[in-house]
This record gives structure tokens, C-alpha cells and sequence, in this order.
């Protein structure tokens, strides 16, 4: 049986880390899910449309990873549906820890057939966040390293149309 591994996330932008983390993954399981999740508490820069669209421009030769968004459900049920059996997960710092815990330890226990693997970020790309990637490009600062050039200059669009 293939083994299927979602790794969820709202890649608001995506970032060179995130990139990092989705190629590493392809390398071990046999199918990858990349699954934006959209959640409407969250105020976002790039529309799910447009994040899944970028995603799927980064991976297209990746005949393993397929990019997807899910909305209004719990991420073990989106997971089950694809029939997928792993949840795969970055680890950047040590504040990442408790979060990532508490949310593998609840889907366990929501779900225990589903395992959550963690993937250390690269040391290259273990400060990012998307947050962060923003305020540098709505600053005019170099994200250089840190993004595609087709999400750099989707992001720069938005960011300047939202001025
Ligand atoms: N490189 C760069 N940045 C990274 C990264 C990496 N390897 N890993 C995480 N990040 C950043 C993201 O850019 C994001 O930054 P931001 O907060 O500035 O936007 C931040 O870390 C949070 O990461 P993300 O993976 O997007 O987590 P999230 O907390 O937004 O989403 C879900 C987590 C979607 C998995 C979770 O909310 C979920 O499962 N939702 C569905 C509902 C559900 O089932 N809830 C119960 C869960 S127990």
C-alpha cells in the first residue's frame, strides 16, 4: 500500500522553508499532499486560489506531490479522506515544540492510526516564518534566499494593491 503523507499548513506565502520541508518529504513517502488550509480566523494576503496555484508552479515536476486546500473540517478528517496515514510537520525552533505537541498529542488522540512525523527545518531556513517574509517585502527589504521569485513577485502585487 502506498504510504500517503499530508502536510498541511497556510503557506501564506509559501516559503523557500516550506519548500525545503515538501522536497524532503517527497523523498520518503510516496505520495505527498500539500493541503492549504484556509482558516477564516486568520486574515490572509494570498487567496487559497492563489497560494495553490503558486504551489502547484513550484512542484509541477514533482510527480509525487499534489497540491490541494481544505476548509471547514478537522485536518484528521481531511486526512482520512485522502486516505492518507501520515501527518508531516516542520520543526523550526523550540517555541515550534509545545504548539506541534499539543497538536500531534490531539490528533492521536482524535485519530490514533494517524501518525505525525516531524522534519527538521534546514538551519538555512529555521528563522522564517511568513509573517516575517512579508514584513520584509512590504518594508522593501531583499527576501533573497528566503522565496521563489514567482511567489516574490505575486507577493509584492498584493502587498502593493493593499497599500
Ligand atoms: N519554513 C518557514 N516557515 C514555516 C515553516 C517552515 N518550515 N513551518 C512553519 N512555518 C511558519 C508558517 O509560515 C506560519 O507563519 P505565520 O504564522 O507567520 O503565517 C507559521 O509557521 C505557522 O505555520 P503553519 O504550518 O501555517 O501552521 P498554522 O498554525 O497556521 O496551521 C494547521 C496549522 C493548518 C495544521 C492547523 O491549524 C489545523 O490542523 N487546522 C485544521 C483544523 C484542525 O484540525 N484543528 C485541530 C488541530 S489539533
Amino acid at each position: 500500500m502506498p504510504t500517503i503523507a499530508i502536510y498541511p499548513g497556510s503557506f501564506d506565502p509559501p516559503t523557500e522553508g516550506h519548500k525545503n520541508i515538501i522536497e524532503r518529504a517527497s523523498k520518503l513517502f510516496d505520495q505527498v499532499i500539500v493541503a492549504i488550509a484556509v482558516n477564516s480566523a486568520k486574515q490572509e494576503t494570498l487567496s487559497p486560489e492563489e497560494r495553490v496555484t503558486l504551489l502547484k508552479g513550484l512542484f509541477q515536476e514533482y510527480p509525487n506531490i499534489q497540491i490541494e486546500s481544505f476548509q471547514d473540517q478537522l485536518l484528521i478528517h481531511y486526512v482520512q479522506k485522502k486516505k492518507a496515514q501520515v501527518i508531516v510537520r516542520g520543526l523550526r525552533t523550540f517555541q515550534d515544540y509545545e504548539y506541534e505537541f499539543q497538536m500531534a498529542l490531539a490528533n492521536k488522540q482524535l485519530a490514533p492510526e494517524i501518525e505525525t512525523v516531524f522534519i527538521m527545518a534546514d538551519a538555512r531556513y529555521a528563522f522564517l516564518s511568513s509573517t516575517l517574509i512579508k514584513e520584509i517585502v512590504r518594508l522593501g527589504g531583499s527576501c533573497e534566499g528566503m522565496l521563489s521569485l514567482s511567489v516574490e513577485k505575486k507577493l509584492k502585487e498584493k502587498l502593493k494593491k493593499s497599500r
